[in-house]
């Protein structure tokens, strides 16, 4: 159902403090909190009791007291005080999950913790670029598989329906996507030519008039995107053309995170290449892409309960080459990571 072998994000940095904070990941109940030096731990949330959850307890320094007992547990998971005990079983232990602090997220990797390593985090690329304006991003919970998340983030026309008011206009609706696969993903992309530039990008261009305009849409396995929108003045986009001094560039992030199977935590932030610094524009970036995600949420959660609820098959069309390939490639990835685990077990 999950990679398990991949970094996801948790939650944002300033969401895990020194209070306990209860999580479910990929079906996993887990406790996130920092150490005194500010290090995120992530710890499984039960006890190896009486499976009371450790986020009912309590922080001592580094480590955490069961509210139940009395059984503490270090930032490795193990047990340093059993009351009432002489000896400590080595069987009194917790899971203790990597967890590393990145470009404003607090990253978890939910497999084999030997093979976490941190280069494998997501690349944001400009994120320190002074050059480079980056909104607070957001996030949000959607009442449905990770997958119908990133289905949709490998549809470039579904903006042409959905968010025909912000990202998307007519131009959208007809241009042929061209469908990539990698060893880190899927990508559809295209461009458009001779387009009016679509309203939620209008105040931020720099160039007069019509537009031709790139939409790259690419997921990396598991289920992190990025969305890539170019836009240069008419005449002056294609495929293999340099991008026009005058190009707009907005690099949208967007990290799911599945809850369990019927739900995903729904991360995002923007950089572009205009305006750093600038508050206002961030804040209305901000507001314009939750606005335009809060109908991708609306979309998504019905289209699983259509999913759940059907009484007759449902059709794939040619738009849906891209979202195919990546649910063929990650099925194998998951279906090898699991034969994995099984001779290891
Ligand atoms: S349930 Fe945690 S110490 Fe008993
Ligand atoms: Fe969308």
């Amino acid at each position: 159902m999950f990679l398990r072998n991949a970094w996801y994000v948790a939650a944002w940095d300033h969401e895990v403090t020194r209070g306990l904070l209860p999580l479910e990941i990929l079906g996993d109940r887990v406790v996130l909190y920092r150490t005194e030096a500010g290090a995120p731990v992530a710890l499984e949330d039960a006890c190896p009791h009486r499976k009371l959850p450790l986020s009912m307890g309590r922080i001592m320094g580094d480590e955490v007291e069961c509210g139940y007992h009395g059984l503490v547990f270090d930032t490795a998971g193990r047990c340093t005080r059993m009351p009432g005990a002489s000896k400590i079983p080595p069987a009194a232990r917790v899971r203790s999950y990597p967890a590393i602090s990145r470009y404003g997220f607090v990253w978890i990797w939910m497999g084999a913790a030997g093979e976490a390593d941190p280069n494998r985090i997501f690349p944001l690329a400009h994120y320190d670029d002074p050059r480079w304006g980056r909104n607070h991003g957001g996030c949000m919970t959607v009442e449905c598989n990770y997958l119908y998340v990133t289905d949709n983030l490998l549809d470039p026309s579904h903006v042409s329906w959905v968010h025909r008011t912000s990202f998307g206009n007519a131009a959208c609706e007809e241009e042929p996507v061209e469908v990539t696969v990698s060893a880190e993903g899927v990508t559809a992309a295209r461009w458009m030519h001779n387009a009016e530039v679509a309203p939620f990008y209008q105040s931020l261009v720099t160039f007069a008039g019509r537009c031709d305009r790139l939409q790259h849409y690419e997921v990396r396995f598991p289920s992190h995107a990025i969305i890539k929108a170019v836009f240069v003045p008419v005449g002056t986009g294609g495929k293999g053309r340099p991008i026009d001094a005058q190009a707009l560039v907005m690099d949208s992030y967007n990290f799911m995170t599945p809850i369990n199977a019927e739900r995903t935590r729904y991360f995002w932030l923007q950089m572009r290449n205009c305006y750093p610094g600038d508050e206002s524009i961030s804040k209305a970036m901000d507001d314009g892409v939750r606005a335009a995600f809060e109908e991708d949420r609306v979309i998504l959660a019905a289209v699983q309960q259509g999913f759940d609820n059907k009484v007759t098959p449902n059709i794939d069309l040619a738009i849906d080459r891209a979202p195919l390939l990546f649910r063929k490639r990650l099925t194998q990835m998951i279906a090898a990571e699991q034969q994995l685990l099984a001779s290891a077990g």
